[in-house]
């Protein structure tokens, strides 16, 4: 990779930026000045240093956050506020995206990143990642709807969705707090399974992504970075 580009992806600034420091005689590569934009350097192999310290290269990076409601799952977006928008600038050279998408008022986990492997492995099918849910919904789940649920229900489209756990977590009057867990991600899933069985969901969160909790510490619109144990339970299945 050319130097000026690896500089620049580390957020040394533009390429114009990193320019400059080339030519102040900043950079080093194995002890060696280097002034030339358009040397080449690997970064697993070469020693990179920019005023004496050395320059980490991570290629990936990963972030869970709590989605707060009223934001969208997107990059950009020319009215709405994005996920990406609530990241601090200083990562924004990372090209990053979120990995599939909670509604603009869902809130809960909400995994951000510039891997695309990553972002395979969590939202193939064939990978059977389990996101569970909590929602409030207007109307009394029964338990005729955890079999309904259990078997699979048919959705106002006629797609009948894949078998899915529901957990009734409390009731009172006509109000109750369901979690479900789903091993797939149609459109508005949760919203349209619940009307389905003739009730509304008012809020929903999403609280796990396979074995992934929300880390609770986390206020609505905070991130976190993900810690190398935490990547690595997507990676490896
Ligand atoms: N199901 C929904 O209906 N909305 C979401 O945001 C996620 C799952």
């Amino acid at each position: 990779m050319r130097i000026d580009k690896l500089l620049a992806n580390m957020g040394y600034g533009s390429r114009k930026d990193v320019k400059i420091l080339l030519k102040q005689g900043a950079v080093r590569v194995d002890e060696a000045l280097v002034k030339d934009a358009k040397r080449h350097v690997d970064p697993s192999s070469e020693k990179v240093t920019v005023f004496g310290e050395v320059v980490e290269y991570r290629p990936y990076i990963y972030f869970m956050m709590n989605k707060p409601e009223g934001v969208i799952s997107a990059t950009e977006d020319q009215v709405e506020t994005t996920v990406i928008e609530l990241i601090d600038s200083e990562y924004a050279h990372y090209d990053l995206f979120p990995v599939g998408r909670l509604d603009k008022d869902t809130t809960g986990l909400l995994l951000i990143t510039n891997d695309g492997a990553f972002n395979h492995a969590l939202m193939s099918p064939r990978k059977h990642v389990d996101k569970v849910y909590i929602a409030e919904v207007d109307g009394e789940m029964t338990v005729e709807d955890i079999k309904t649920f259990a078997n699979g229900v048919e959705l106002e489209d006629g797609y009948t969705t894949k078998p899915a756990r529901l957990e009734i977590l409390s009731r009172s009057g006509r109000r109750s707090v369901i979690r479900l867990t789903l091993s797939e991600g149609k459109y508005h899933q949760v919203k349209r399974m619940v009307a389905a069985v003739g009730k509304h969901v008012e809020r929903l969160e999403r609280v796990q992504i396979g074995e992934l909790e929300l880390d609770e510490t986390l206020e609505l619109g905070a991130y976190r970075e993900l810690t190398e144990e935490e990547v690595q339970l997507f990676l490896q299945s």
